[in-house]
């Protein structure tokens, strides 16, 4: 950790200014985008990207074009000044918190990818239209930042897939590190919701990774359909929570999987309501 302060940034012009001086120095552009509501899974990414030549960039922006329930976007927690506290002790360079008009311009044009499927299982069918939000915001900031990489945790294992494809495809030299869930002591995966968890939900919610474990324990008694079958009636039975969905899939392609393949990596996700409070988590249970 550092406390070197960060410098805070609005405007478009600004940021360009800002980034303009961290380039000069030499500094090769690390960027983490974000959401606010910051905690360790977040930090951890901040920590991966830094290096002697890295200047580490923040973006702070609750992006509404990714929420397809308004309720979702309107309870999303806003912690701006413990954020970038946060990001100060970090050690982060930079943080850009940007105005919707500059997004979201008149003459915004937007883009589109080539799903391939990406979007067509789990938060894609869960959550219609999420992707096409957070490629269009993700897409934005990087024409705004221009970072020479950027970093996406794993939880969001399906974003972060579909984010490698638009990069892919729209040729961005922007190299995308993936960084590893960080979860709590109980294994609950961090997230910015768990903060809307009772204590009771949050003690509750240790069934994810619980099954996830034992899902990966389990993997060779069982082909993948039948294992995903066996965790949905786990977290059924457990009457703890609201089963969205749980699937075991193809770590490259998401499609489900109803054989093991030796050298295909396979990840088991699963997606629960805890009252209005929706957890995502996922883990690879094989090889
Ligand atoms: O993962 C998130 O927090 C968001 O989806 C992202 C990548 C910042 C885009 O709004």
């Amino acid at each position: 950790m550092t406390s070197e302060k960060p410098c805070v940034v609005h405007s478009l012009t600004e940021l360009r200014i800002e980034l303009q001086k961290l380039r000069n120095q030499g500094k090769r552009i690390a960027f983490v985008p974000t959401m606010g509501a910051l905690h360790a899974g977040h930090m951890s990414l901040i920590e991966l990207a830094k290096g002697e030549e890295v200047a580490v960039v923040c973006s702070i922006f609750v992006n509404p074009t990714q929420f397809t329930d308004s309720k979702d976007l309107e309870n999303y927690p806003r912690t701006e000044n413990k954020d970038i506290l946060m990001l100060e002790q970090y050690g982060c360079d930079l943080i850009y918190i940007p105005v919707m008009d500059e997004i979201y311009p008149d003459d915004h044009e937007g883009i589109t990818i080539a799903y391939h499927g990406l979007d067509s299982v789990m938060e894609g069918t869960s959550r219609p239209g999420h992707f096409n939000g957070v490629v269009e915001v993700v897409y934005r900031l990087f024409q705004l930042v221009q970072p020479d990489m950027a970093c996406f945790g794993e939880k969001d294992f399906q974003q972060l897939a579909i984010i490698r494809e638009m990069v892919k495809q729209h040729e961005l030299p922007i190299n995308i590190i993936p960084c590893p869930i960080i979860r709590e002591q109980n294994g609950l995966a961090m997230s910015s919701r768990n903060t809307r968890l009772t204590e009771a939900q949050r003690k509750d919610a240790e069934l994810l990774y619980e099954t996830l474990t034992e899902l990966k324990d389990l993997k060779d008694l069982m082909n993948p359909d039948e294992l995903a079958e066996w965790g949905r009636n786990r977290i059924r039975q457990s009457g703890k929570c609201e089963l969205e969905y749980l699937e075991v899939a193809d770590s490259a392609t998401l499609s489900p999987m109803y054989r093991w393949h030796e050298s295909t990596s396979a990840r088991a996700f699963v997606a629960v309501r805890f009252g209005e409070v929706r957890l995502i988590d996922n883990m690879e249970v094989h090889p």
